[in-house]
């Protein structure tokens, strides 16, 4: 959930750190905090509120200069978000500061241990007992990073830690459990970060840091041990996007780059899954075909967005394998204790590949023997690094904490996944995953000729800044659209949306219909399961009929539904299946305009954060 960044070089470090906060303030923004080692000694400054509120506080008492330091944007778990709570947080004798992300289950009674010896502890947060721990570990070793392993492994929780010593000016020292920390290697300069978007304007040159392992980070190089203090294998890798991926690049917002990247975003997930022989491939699969040909339950966790893509999967797995398929919110997964065993195949659906909810839900999944297979944007995350099989969408870095391209792509993954299943199990025929895969490869040109007609959309959605209510209204893949469309309207606009399946409506949410009531319907093409399209043209009717505005999202020919729409939104022809990568659209840009409308953050909406990396 927080951002933290490292710095140990030659530059200003309060400036590559300062910088690699406005990269990571998308994992938190509730308050933000330096500190840098100049001239011997520590100093520090941190602020609640968003990292504009540090800025202000570095141009009103600026820090020495020194060329190591670190940095952290918070989303507060343990105290509100108060200057006090900000990091870093310092020892007494303010030598040690220390930034944290993840929550230290064990602090209140380390935080006893520490009164007991006369230790004096500023504020409410479980990350201060770190600083204190670590002064004294450090007092007794004078070695920063064995003083990191010996806190480390007092610790129970799950945390990324960051810390420097006034004392080893030149030392920057990192730790990880459960929790995201990757090193990049300058020439001359080292860097640590949560994400790499906090240094790739320096340089793509990464480490991947297991579990349990701590961080020495110096000039000239990195040393990584195990918290048992013994060195552990380097994995490095470099990062295949640039500096300008992250930038808003002309873009009011992230939001709106992210929208209008979708054309590429699930065109470049296609590439390359295809083999000269007609054959698909995923990234990394580490499941012999022959387990995969025993599978006889798919179960998909996620969380938010991702499981909404779940939910969408499912209609496409059970279709095209004919293996049943379960879809579950992966933080209800293990605590209902799911039936699962080596014939169950478990689908981890993340952009981040952070998400702590999903990530519990594949440890519970392996540990009864199923495989995992995960689907994520994020290279060498946690997810698809504990996952049997990997398949990267290729959405590229996704900043605005709502979830657009990233859920595209995942569709896209989604279809793939199931198509392979398919293919290994010989339920589809090759000439049939290629007619899909060809339907797929057309669907970048439709999403690009959506967002060209966007304009009434965002019109209509500037008109209903004043409602209070919208509510959405799916059937089959539409109603996975309606739960998202309904989902990004609550957390950019904060406006109460509710999306319903269709045919429930008579049976309890018809009574929400008031006169005027925004009522978005997703509408199924009339052709292939016209019986759907059918049964939706009558909801509309139903609803209309009690007064409701209809917003109708329909494909382009179909006049059925004309005379029943106050307002309608057209989209391309496409097969049944793979029609969200469509409808989902005219839903991202209306909540984006709304959330607009009525004056509110798009990047990053209150309460929020990109990566939920507690459960
Ligand atoms: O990184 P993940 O895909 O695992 O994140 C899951 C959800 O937290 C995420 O989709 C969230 O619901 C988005 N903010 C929705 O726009």
């Amino acid at each position: 959930m927080c951002g933290i960044v490292g710095y140990v070089g030659a530059q200003a470090a309060l400036d590559v750190v300062m910088a690699g906060l406005k990269r990571l303030e998308y994992r938190g923004y509730d308050s933000a905090g330096v500190a840098i080692l100049a001239d011997g000694g520590m100093a520090a400054a941190k602020k609640a509120g968003k990292l504009a509120n540090l800025e202000k506080e570095l141009g009103d008492r600026p820090l020495p200069t020194g060329t190591t330091g670190i940095g952290h944007t918070r989303w507060a778990t343990h105290g509100g978000p108060t200057d006090a709570n900000a990091h870093p947080h310092l020892d007494n004798a303010g030598r040690v500061a220390v930034v944290h992300n993840g929550i230290i289950e064990n602090f209140a009674c380390l935080r006893a241990e520490l009164a007991e010896r006369g230790h004096t502890l500023a504020s409410e947060t479980d990350t201060e007992v770190v600083a204190h721990l670590l002064a004294e570990e450090y007092s007794a070793c004078a070695d920063p990073a064995e003083a990191m392993r010996l806190v480390c492994r007092r610790l129970e929780g799950a945390f990324t830690l960051v810390a420097v010593h006034a004392d080893e000016p030149d030392v920057v020292v990192g730790a990880r459990r459960n929790s995201p920390l990757v090193v990049g290697v300058g020439d001359g300069e080292s860097f640590l970060a949560s994400d790499v978007a906090a240094f790739i304007a320096h340089t793509r040159s990464a480490i991947e840091l297991g579990q349990d392992q701590v961080v020495e980070l110096r000039r000239d190089g990195v040393t990584v041990t195990g918290f048992d203090g013994r060195p552990a294998e380097v994995r490095s890798y470099h990062v295949d996007w640039d500096a300008s991926a992250a930038e808003m690049g002309g873009y009011d917002y992230f939001m709106l780059k992210e929208i209008a990247e979708q054309p590429k975003a699930v065109a470049d997930t296609l590439l390359g899954r295809i083999d000269p022989a007609g054959s698909l491939t995923l990234d990394e699969v580490r499941i012999p075909p022959g387990v995969l040909r025993e599978v006889d339950k798919v179960v998909v966790v996620a969380c938010g967005t991702a499981f909404h893509a779940g939910l969408i999967a499912k209609y496409a797995i059970e279709h095209w394998t004919r293996i049943p398929c379960e879809v579950e919110l992966a933080s209800e997964f293990r605590y209902r204790d799911p039936i699962l065993d080596p014939r169950s195949l478990v689908i981890a659906i993340s952009q981040s590949g952070e998400t702590m909810d999903t990530l519990m839900a594949l440890r519970h999944a392996r540990e009864q023997g199923s495989r995992v297979l995960a689907i994520c944007n994020t290279n060498g995350s946690t997810i698809p690094r504990e996952s049997d099989a990997v398949l990267y969408t290729r959405a590229g870095p996704e900043v605005a904490v709502a979830s657009t391209k990233a859920f595209l792509t995942q569709l896209v993954a989604c279809y793939l996944v199931a198509l392979y299943l398919g293919q290994v199990r010989g339920t589809k025929w090759g000439d049939e995953i290629r007619a899909v895969v060809r339907d797929l490869a057309e669907i970048s040109g439709a999403v690009q000729r959506v967002l060209e007609t966007m304009e009434p959309v965002r019109e209509l959605a500037r008109s209903l800044a004043g409602k209070g209510t919208v509510l959405f209204l799916g059937r089959h893949v539409g109603y996975p659209v309606a739960l998202e469309g309904a989902l990004k309207l609550k957390e950019l606009a904060y406006m109460h949306a509710e999306g319903f399946a269709a045919g429930e409506l008579k049976h309890g949410p018809i009574a929400l219909i008031e006169e005027d009531l925004p009522v978005v319907v997703v509408v199924p093409s009339p052709r292939g399961r016209s019986v759907l399209h059918d049964k939706i043209v009558s909801n509309i009717q139903e609803i209309r009929a009690r007064g409701a505005r209809t917003i109708v999202i329909a494909e382009e020919g179909d006049e059925t539904v004309v005379p029943y729409a106050d307002h309608l939104i057209r989209v391309p022809a496409t097969p049944t299946l793979l029609q969200p990568l469509v409808t989902t659209v005219p839903l991202q840009v209306f909540a984006c305009e709304l959330a607009t409308a009525r004056g509110n953050e798009v990047d990053q909406p209150r309460n929020l954060a990109k990566s939920v990396t507690v459960e």
